[in-house]
């Protein structure tokens, strides 16, 4: 009887993942510009990423009036100087089954821009904003066989503030059910209630078709069930229920806990779909009296603004990518992205479930006045709703998700009228989802308070201008307020200028910006500045920075400046190597772990003679640092220890603490008034209690001896996986005979792969390169760049060679692919 029972149950289970199947498009596309020359691609795609840089691509003649601009002027590189503007086509075949009768859609989870989708050569959808998930139901298009799928896709100018991307740089999915299914997007699972030992979730799903019943299963990572649910739908097809947990795991970024929802589709006691979910179990709050609350406990929201970009690989989307860009933010002690100014890629979301990332997703950087020519302005009134719609249905049972945004620095904060918009997105949000909150970030805080603007959001976000949080606080029936966007500090990473001044006017020839971390824009301000308010006022909830990482783009203070095409906000580099800043950040967030950082680096002329230096040839400065022997050479240490001594040479130039009441020495360790000169540099630091914590050692590089390679693979070890898909980034140094890395070099590089896999791309952070990413050479910049090389489906080793020709250096690094 058991096993007949078993072979049923088994029968029923493989008939239903018969029934489902979801199959993501990713080789085999045929791209192009003209449709007259055809390349074959994998999609995430991103035809403008290999350029090659060019200012003509996106020259502007405008003002930045978010910016405080009167006047229009010549600006280059707003959008990368890459040629993302134009058509682009796609197209690839699929295949139906002979014997199918059931439904089929396609779920494209963001195209840029505007796609038209095509199924056998007739129109099966649109849609127009290049950052949303949208799906189509093709049933009526599709016969058994080979089936032509086409995608056709434009990028007009100016319509975008930074580099957009341009290709379908998101995973299209192809889903095939019975004509009875479950929708995915109507099936929300979430905490409505977390009391001593025990949660309570609210869990909603839809039958289409005649399905009569609908049974969900929550099991535990080790697959036990620790409820489960049966209830016959409505006359809509609906089913609301609700599961308990006892003793639940909770979810949180340090504990980013995933049950697994079985959700199942039963027509009298068959399965007939059947669709796996995760689930966190987490609560989120915001109040005057807590602020903002996770599982009800009070935290400030330690969180980076992100741009979708992963620089060298441009917008087209990548798992072990976005992992590193995770990873690394959260051992600096973050816990917060906000997906600016548009939504987030399922994947990504993905991530920030699983490794513990909480996300403010969102959606717009403009409404119906135009920040941009022919941005979203265009589309708002007729697409606003879908758009927020998609947003909310596509993204809600992710647990990382702890707030919507509905826009950014919407000009309109001045208008009393658009508190009727607000009343319509923050709205619908709402009726979505009744679980998060709803925010957005506000740049004209008195504008917003007096049309009613600010009072009206669930979560009023203040982007920058510090000095006006207490006025607005006092105003704001909220009782709290977000930093939604702060500081937009500058800086290059292993560039330092002197004399250090703490300025918002830094612009200098070689268009880089200063590494001391002192130089920010006319709106914006430092890191110390927002630390301040955070800590010392209990209603300021936390904050998102401008940016985690540089992003294509936006290359201010430098937006007249040729060839600046990239960011230098970045908490990190293009290239996703940590800034100075890193550190600043993880000293103040990262509460597992030390830190004790000094800066700058310490090789500003060597003590040895001339002609041990190398020859320098004329205007390569290369092979010499900048000589500053004798010169005042300001130290600082980023610490979370509030007390330090530094040595030079083993003599000490002062033993001090921290000083709350200084701008720059709350959070900081400055000796202002060092002397270079080469050597050794150490810092000792010392606790509350005046004990010795540790010390940190920098020292003067000798002559560049040996190339130093460091891979970064989201095995954590130097391994890939044969999907064709995983990444290793390999951090290029040159160094020393000890090690030491030498800050000043900017050899010319060539990159050679060879075994189970191929060179994708390589950066150096330097934003004023116009080296092209896709090519295997680049100068290393600051003494670094990294590597990007990409596994094949096949097993073997893969090998990628440095080589430095002028030294005659090489290095290779092998990395197993398995
Ligand atoms: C903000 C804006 C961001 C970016 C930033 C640069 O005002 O929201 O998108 O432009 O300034 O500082």
């Amino acid at each position: 009887m058991k096993t007949n029972l078993l072979a049923l149950f088994l029968l029923a289970a493989t008939t239903a993942a018969a029934q489902r199947q979801e199959v993501v498009l990713t080789d085999n596309w045929q791209f192009s510009q003209d449709q007259q020359q055809w390349q074959t691609v994998s999609v995430p795609h991103d035809w403008a990423i290999s350029g090659p840089f060019d200012k003509k691509w996106d020259l502007q003649r405008v003002a930045i009036v978010q910016n405080g601009e009167k006047e229009a002027t010549e600006k280059s590189g707003r959008s990368g100087a890459l040629p993302w503007i134009g058509q682009g086509h796609y197209k690839r075949t699929f295949s139906i089954p002979a014997d199918f009768k059931g439904c089929a859609q396609l779920v494209f989870d963001g195209a840029m821009a505007e796609p038209t989708v095509y199924v056998n050569g007739q129109k099966a959808g649109y849609w127009a904003y290049g950052y949303n998930a949208f799906r189509i139901d093709i049933t009526k298009f599709i016969k058994p066989g080979s089936n032509q799928l086409a995608v056709d896709l434009q990028n007009v100018e100016e319509s975008s503030r930074w580099y957009p991307g341009a290709g379908i740089y998101r995973p299209v999915t192809l889903v095939l059910t019975g004509q009875d299914r479950l929708d995915r997007w109507a099936t929300f699972i979430r905490t409505t209630a977390i009391e001593a030992n025990k949660a309570t979730l609210a869990v909603s799903a839809k039958s289409l078709g005649k399905a009569n019943a609908i049974e969900v299963e929550l099991r535990d990572h080790k697959g036990h069930v620790v409820d489960a649910h049966h209830a016959d739908v409505n006359d809509k097809g609906e089913v609301e229920m609700t599961l308990q947990v006892v003793n639940p795991s909770l979810w949180s970024p340090e504990t980013p806990y995933l049950y697994k929802a079985i959700v199942k589709l039963m027509q009298n006691g068959r399965t007939v779909d059947e669709i796996a979910q995760n689930v966190g179990i987490r609560t989120v709050k915001t109040s005057k009296e807590g602020g903002f609350q996770l599982n009800g406990v009070t935290r400030k929201l330690k969180g980076v603004c992100l741009h979708h970009d992963l620089g060298p690989l441009g917008a087209a989307i990548n798992k072990a990518a976005l992992i590193r860009q995770i990873k690394t933010m959260k051992e600096m002690g973050c816990d917060a992205i906000r997906t600016a100014h548009n939504m987030p890629s399922q994947m990504q979301m993905d991530i920030c479930d699983s490794l513990g990332m909480m996300v403010m997703a969102e959606s717009f950087d403009m409404w119906i006045y135009p920040k941009c020519k022919n941005g979203y302005a265009r589309f708002f009134k007729d697409w606003s709703d879908r758009d927020i719609t998609n947003l909310v249905l596509a993204n809600r049972n992710h647990p990382s998700i702890v707030m919507w945004s509905i826009g950014n620095e919407i000009p309109e904060q001045w208008d009393p009228k658009a508190v009727d918009i607000i009343n319509r997105l923050q709205g619908l949000c709402h009726q979505l989802d009744g679980t998060r909150p709803v925010t957005q970030g506000m740049d004209r805080i008195d504008n917003a308070l007096k049309s009613g603007f600010a009072q009206a959001m669930d979560v009023p976000g203040m982007n920058y201008r510090v000095h006006k949080y207490q006025k607005a606080y006092e105003q704001l029936p909220q009782g709290f307020l977000l930093g939604s966007e702060t500081a937009s500090t500058v800086s290059s990473r292993g560039v330092y200028k002197f004399p250090v001044k703490p300025t918002d006017k830094g612009v200098y020839a070689d268009g880089q910006c200063s590494g001391y971390d002192v130089e920010w824009c006319s709106w914006s301000n430092l890191p110390d500045d927002d630390w301040r308010w955070q800590d010392d006022m209990p209603w300021v909830i936390g904050e998102f920075v401008w940016t985690g990482y540089d992003y294509l783009g936006e290359p201010t203070p430098y937006d007249e400046y040729w060839p600046s095409r990239s960011s230098y906000f970045g908490i990190c580099d293009l290239a996703g190597l940590p800034k100075d800043r890193y550190y600043l950040y993880r000293s103040k967030w990262q509460k597992n772990a030390h830190t004790i950082h000094l800066l700058p680096h310490w090789t500003w002329g060597t003590a040895q003679p001339k002609k041990a230096r190398g020859k320098q040839k004329k205007g390569d400065t290369a092979l010499q640092p900048e000589n500053r022997v004798g010169l005042v050479t300001p130290v600082y240490c980023y610490t979370d220890y509030p007390e330090g001594e530094l040595f030079v040479n083993g003599k000490s130039q002062g033993r001090i603490k921290k000083n709350p009441a200084e701008r720059l020495d709350r959070y900081r360790l400055r000796w202002n008034d060092v002397v270079y000169e080469p050597g050794e540099l150490k810092v000792v630091v010392y606790d509350e209690n005046g004990k010795n914590c540790g010390e940190q050692v920098l020292k003067t590089a000798d002559k560049p001896a040996q190339l130093r390679l460091d891979a970064w693979t989201q095995s954590d070890k130097p391994a890939l996986k044969a999907d064709g898909d995983d990444l290793a980034f390999v951090t290029v140094s040159l160094v020393d005979a000890n090690g030491t890395l030498v800050p000043y070099a900017t050899d010319q590089l060539r990159f050679e792969v060879e075994g189970a896999g191929q060179f994708r791309a390589v950066c150096n952070g330097d934003a004023t390169s116009l080296e092209q990413f896709t090519l295997p050479t680049m100068k290393l910049f600051a003494g670094q760049l990294v590597v990007v090389v990409q596994s094949a489906k096949q097993k073997g080793n893969l090998t990628l060679k440095v080589i430095d020709d002028e030294r005659k250096l090489e290095k290779t690094i092998t990395l197993k692919v398995g």
